[in-house]
């Protein structure tokens, strides 16, 4: 029998990054699949050495891999560089960012009563992410939101399509069309017309500041989300909160080739190098990378090992009410793997 050995790009990135990178690279390799893991470091200096968001290095590797595993990154707020995660979105067309939002068995949150299981879809290319900004004069600043109906259409395609090879019931599109009549207006259409391709599948609409609150009130009525790029970011870490926090909830950003894997967190520089950082969400997004590299077993046996230690509720990371470290979590789901 040959064995096969999956090229992956490794960037751990920065903060806690590296420490829930280090993790996940560990709990992946006790499933007993063979990942080349291809690292690739990046980091604020080594940005500001290559004088680029996105050195040679990191983009050679993932056109050689197509498949990424990646940490937080930094990004310098109201100035400095541009945000690696959407320079990396671009280079890639990784168009489709898909994050599930599901609740743990034995974790303690606000929401334990109800079972929460929905698919975040946020368009991951354009919107107020166009980074087109401009100071008209001093004092006054325009920031262009581009909607475009091919990157709108892709996208809710991606989402109707989701839901039918997965069972899936309903879609809820978020927009604020009522106010932006022209760029969410051209996003409603095109999710419209997608939805029409799709009677079997509930389709509705949703203002998102409705959407927030109905969140909130009853987030275990949403199935599917489907949301332009600023508002998916939101939506995504309010949704996060509704399951246990940014520790526990996995990200993927799909393009037609290639797709890097990636927490909802950013770095958390506030609790970086204590090692006391969650590294479930990173755990669960290799999860997501195993299905798509076409191995189901292992990926079902991760996030259900994953799912013993929580319902165990005893190596839990103190940001879920527990006291294990990073290492501690980890030795725990790979104990649990089988
Ligand atoms: P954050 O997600 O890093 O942290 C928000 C809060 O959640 C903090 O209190 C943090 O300690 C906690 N938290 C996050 N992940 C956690 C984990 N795995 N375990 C335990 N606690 C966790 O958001 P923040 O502070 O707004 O951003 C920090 C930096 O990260 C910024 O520079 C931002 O631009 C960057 N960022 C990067 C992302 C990426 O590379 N994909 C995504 C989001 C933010």
């Amino acid at each position: 029998m040959v064995n096969v050995s999956y090229p992956v790009t490794l960037i751990p990135g920065d903060g806690i990054g590296p420490e829930v990178a280090e993790a996940t690279v560990r709990a992946v390799n006790a499933t007993g699949v063979s990942i080349d893991w291809q690292r690739a470091d990046l980091n604020a200096s080594i940005i500001s050495k290559a004088g680029q968001v996105l050195p040679p290095h990191v983009i050679e590797s993932l056109e050689r891999t197509h498949v990424g595993l990646k940490g937080p990154v930094t990004t310098p707020i109201a100035g400095g560089f541009q945000s690696v995660n959407v320079a990396l979105r671009k280079q890639f067309d990784l168009y489709a960012n898909v994050r599930p939002v599901c609740s743990l068995p034995g974790l303690k949150t606000r929401f334990d009563d109800v079972k929460i299981d929905m698919v975040i879809f946020r368009e991951n290319t354009e919107d107020l992410y166009s980074g087109l900004e401009h100071e008209v004069v001093k004092d006054v600043v325009t920031s262009l939101k581009v909607i475009t109906r091919a990157a709108s259409i892709r996208i809710a395609e991606y989402a109707f399509a989701f839901a039918k090879n997965s069972g899936r019931k309903k879609v809820a599109a978020i927009h604020k069309a009522n106010i932006m009549k022209l760029a969410d207006g051209l996003f409603l259409r095109c999710c419209r017309e997608v939805a029409a391709r799709f009677p079997d599948i509930e389709y509705k609409e949703l203002i998102v500041d409705n959407a927030s609150l109905q969140l909130v009130i009853r987030p275990e009525t949403f199935d599917i989300l489907l949301l332009p790029n600023l508002y998916g970011d939101i939506v995504s870490d309010l949704a996060a909160g509704l399951v246990g926090g940014l520790g526990v909830v996995p990200g993927a950003n799909m393009g037609d080739r290639d797709a890097v894997f990636e927490a909802v967190h950013g770095s958390a520089p506030d609790i970086a190098g204590k090692g006391i950082a969650n590294p479930t969400a990173l755990i669960l997004s290799s999860a997501l990378m195993l299905l798509h590299l076409g191995e189901r077993d292992a990926a079902k046996r991760l996030r259900g090992a994953i799912e013993r230690v929580y319902a165990e509720q005893k190596h839990l990371p103190p940001d879920v009410g527990g006291n294990a470290s990073t290492g501690e979590f980890t030795d725990a789901v790979i104990a649990n793997l089988n």
